[in-house]
């Protein structure tokens, strides 16, 4: 799969920002060519301010130009856009690929719409990615023991020197969990999160629009209200 994909899906995405907007703005290569978008837009003079869900997507907003809020000053935003690792047929998401999972739930889940890019061979009928889950390092062996009770194969994602564990931008450690195939994620994401010690998991059942890029063009699919 080319990089074309991603690129059209995320530039599809950052193309519903309108002038005025407070935005948030996920993590991740396909936000990346998103918000290179938007930083070209805000130099042509779109104006817009954006919640950041990562010290990355913070650094590259500044490099762009593109204003920056906080959800201290904005706490409803009209739009969130962000990347996803695996989505299924119902649109419900596994994220946090980038460890980035519990401050792009918070901003999408303050968001009027939460709009997700992906390119073509992350759509699934059903979920089986492994679920990030971000967890207090103390707490870390208990979650395993727990989510091993929930049927869960769980590996502390380890940093990319592989000198010790990956750490968030809050300071915390992830663990990967496959739960192999999740044929109920709503059910799931409950049970994940009565786990004392998990800060956020990250299966997304919020999501309101997704852009997939794929070789003939990008396709918008929309959630079913039930
Ligand atoms: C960041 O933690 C993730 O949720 C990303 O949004 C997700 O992993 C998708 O990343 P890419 O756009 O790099 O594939």
């Amino acid at each position: 799969m080319s990089d074309r994909e991603k690129r059209t899906a995320g530039e599809s995405a950052a193309a519903l920002v309108r002038d005025g907007m407070v935005i948030g703005l996920g993590t991740g290569t396909t936000m990346m060519y998103a918000i290179k978008q938007l930083g070209e837009l805000v130099r042509d003079g779109l104006s817009i301010l954006a919640v950041p869900t990562s010290h990355e997507t913070e650094m590259l907003a500044i490099e762009e130009g593109i204003p920056l809020t906080s959800l201290w000053k904005h706490t409803s935003l009209d739009l969130a856009i962000d990347g996803a690792d695996q989505v299924d047929s119902k649109l419900n998401a596994i994220k946090g690929g980038g460890g980035a999972h519990t401050r792009e739930k918070v901003v999408a889940c303050s968001a009027k719409r939460f709009v997700v890019a992906i390119e073509e061979n992350k759509l699934v009928d059903v979920l089986n990615h492994p679920v990030p889950l971000e967890v207090l390092p103390c707490a870390w062996k208990f979650v395993e023991t727990q989510v091993k009770e929930l049927g869960g194969k769980p590996q502390l994602r380890l940093a990319q020197k592989k000198d010790g564990p990956a750490i968030t931008d809050n300071g915390n450690f992830i663990i990967d969990v496959d739960f192999g195939k999740i044929i109920d994620p709503l059910k799931l994401s409950e049970d994940i999160s009565t786990i004392p010690g998990v800060i956020e998991h990250g299966i997304f059942t919020n999501i309101n629009e997704v852009h997939v890029g794929r070789k003939a063009g990008v396709d918008v699919l929309k959630r079913k209200i039930s």
